[in-house]
C-alpha cells in the first residue's frame, strides 16, 4: 500500500508529531511525512523534525494580523507544494477559517485532549476535575467546520485520581496521546483510501 503524503501542522513542543514521526519510520505505516509545519518560528518541534529529517518550515501568523485566511493561503501553498494527501494537527493553536477547513475536509485530522464531545476548547483537564469526572482522556477526529467538532476516530482514556490537577494529567495521558495518534491516523488513511 503506497503511503499517504502527510503534513503536521504544530504550534509547539510536537511530542505528539514525535510520535507519529516514529510511527511513519516503520515500512508499512500508511502515512510518509513530507511537511512539518509551525506557526510559530519558535516551536520546539521544528527542530525535531528537522533532526529526524523531515522538511520543516514556519510560517509565522504574526505579520498577517488579523487576515486569517492570508495566513492560511500561505500555509495552503506550502502543503500543496509538498504534495500533502492528509493534514495532521497536533498541537495546533490556531482556529481555522472555513476556507480552510473545507478545503482539507475529510483529510484533515486532530487530537484533542479531552473525551468528546466533552469539553471542546481550552483548559480541558481542569474541567473535567471541577465537573468530578471519573475518567479524562483524549480524542482524535476529522476536522470539521465547528471547534473539536468533527467526526470521532479514536479515543483513549485515563482514570481521573483523587488530587489530580490539571498538569498531573496532562503528564499521564500524553504517553497514552502518543499511543493513540499513530493508530488513529492509520485509521483515517485507510478512511481515505477506501474512499478513493
Ligand atoms: C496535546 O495535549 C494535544 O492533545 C493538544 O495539544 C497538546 C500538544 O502537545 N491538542 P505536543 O505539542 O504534541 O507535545
Amino acid at each position: 500500500m503506497t503511503p499517504l503524503n502527510l503534513a503536521i501542522l504544530i504550534s509547539g513542543r510536537g511530542s505528539n508529531m514525535e510520535a507519529l514521526l516514529k510511527a511513519a519510520a516503520a515500512p508499512d505505516y500508511p502515512a510518509k511525512p513530507v511537511l512539518v509545519l509551525a506557526n510559530r518560528p519558535d516551536a520546539k518541534g521544528l527542530e525535531t523534525a528537522m533532526d529526524a529529517g523531515i522538511p520543516a518550515l514556519a510560517i509565522d501568523h504574526k505579520p498577517y494580523g488579523k487576515d486569517r485566511e492570508a495566513f492560511e493561503r500561505a500555509m495552503d501553498e506550502a502543503l500543496t507544494e509538498a504534495g500533502t494527501e492528509i493534514i495532521a494537527l497536533a498541537g495546533f493553536m490556531r482556529v481555522l477559517t472555513p476556507w480552510f477547513v473545507n478545503k482539507w475536509q475529510g483529510r484533515m485530522i486532530n487530537i484533542h485532549p479531552s473525551l468528546l464531545p466533552k469539553y471542546k476548547g481550552l483548559d480541558t483537564h481542569q474541567r473535567a476535575i471541577d465537573a468530578g469526572d471519573a475518567e479524562a482522556g483524549a480524542t482524535v477526529h476529522w476536522v470539521s467546520p465547528g471547534v473539536d467538532d468533527g467526526e470521532i476516530i479514536q479515543q483513549a482514556s485515563l482514570p481521573i485520581l483523587p488530587g489530580d490537577t490539571a498538569d498531573s494529567l496532562a503528564a499521564r495521558l500524553l504517553p497514552i496521546e502518543h499511543q493513540l495518534y499513530p493508530d488513529a491516523l492509520a485509521k483515517a488513511c485507510a478512511a481515505i483510501k477506501a474512499r478513493r
